[in-house]
């Protein structure tokens, strides 16, 4: 690994776990002294030991105001300054395929963990950098905030909200030199991914993944499964100055799922006008 991050300081919500995980560790290896942040305080506190003393591991929940700024607070005070701010924290929702279904039960715990979450930790991080010299803002978004289906919408909604704001963030903290963009994912193999329930074992987390697998890949170009540190190297990305020249974007992920319908329909198309061409001229 190279020394991208060098004298970088960095916060990762969600960093507990999959995706804020292996970002927190790519960001260690490149060089930067991170915080984690996590609501998951027993995985957060062991990677944070694990990791060594570049990291330091704070209870939060990014849905509360005085918890976020708590967090900024932290990280100035453990390592003198906040250069990267990754809003990865995350929930899904309760699966319904369809919208006439779905009892709305879990919306605001979706929104106040997916967008309010994302909003405070942009502002609060902000104000800390447009005094000191800008910084790279990163929010967790996904292909399903863009991309319309069924299924999960309220999820899609606050991701889709996730877009739009950070595009927004972009044009109004370009003046202090604060960089604001979004990582969009497709499907990754971490526990979100399976849509977990209450009472679900691990054993069954493993095989509905399993089984979803060649439902996720026929409609993905690249027969490969999306990996955490895929993210991570977005991530890096983004952090870095490698991205200067980049804000308001949104980097999607997702070996081409959302790039179009992978079926070539233009073959049946083409066969099928081959096809009357040669019955009428019979
Ligand atoms: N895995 C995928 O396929 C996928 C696809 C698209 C988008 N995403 C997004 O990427 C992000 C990370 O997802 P993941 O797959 O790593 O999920 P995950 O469930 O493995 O990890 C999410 C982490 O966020 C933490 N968290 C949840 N609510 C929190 C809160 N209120 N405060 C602090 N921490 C909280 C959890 O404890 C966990 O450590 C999420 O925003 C998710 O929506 C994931």
């Amino acid at each position: 690994m190279g020394q991208l991050l060098a004298g970088k300081v960095a916060i990762v919500t969600g960093g507990a776990n999959g995706l804020g995980r292996a970002t927190a560790e790519r960001f260690v290896a490149e060089g930067s002294r991170v915080v984690i942040a996590d609501r998951d305080g027993g995985r957060g506190g062991a990677l944070a030991a694990q990791l060594g003393d570049a990291v330091r591991f704070l209870l939060t929940d990014v849905s509360q105001a005085d918890q976020m700024q708590a967090l900024i607070d932290f990280a100035v005070s453990e390592f003198g300054g906040l250069h990267v701010m990754f809003n990865n924290a995350g929930v899904s929702q309760a699966v319904h395929p369809h919208f006439v279904d779905d009892d709305l039960a879990d919306f605001h715990k979706v929104m106040e963990v997916n967008l309010l979450g994302v909003m405070l930790g942009t502002q609060r991080a902000a104000r800390h950098m447009k005094e000191n010299g800008g910084g790279s803002i990163i929010n967790a978004a996904s292909i399903g905030g863009s991309q319309a289906g069924c299924g999960i919408i309220v999820y899609r909604a606050s991701k889709a909200a996730v877009i739009h704001f950070t595009k927004c963030m972009a044009i109004d903290f370009a003046q202090y030199g604060i960089r604001v963009n979004c990582i969009s994912p497709g499907n990754i193999q971490t526990e979100m991914s399976a849509f977990p329930g209450q009472g679900m074992t691990e054993e069954m987390i493993e095989s509905i993944q399993a089984a979803m697998l060649p439902i996720r890949f026929a409609a993905q170009p690249l027969k490969r499964r999306g990996t955490p540190e895929d993210i991570a190297s977005t991530a890096l990305y983004l952090a870095s100055d490698m991205s200067a020249q980049m804000t308001g974007q949104e980097l999607v992920v997702d070996g081409g799922a959302s790039a179009g319908d992978p079926v070539n329909r233009f073959i049946e198309v083409a066969q099928a006008r081959a096809r009357i061409m040669q019955d009428l001229s019979a």
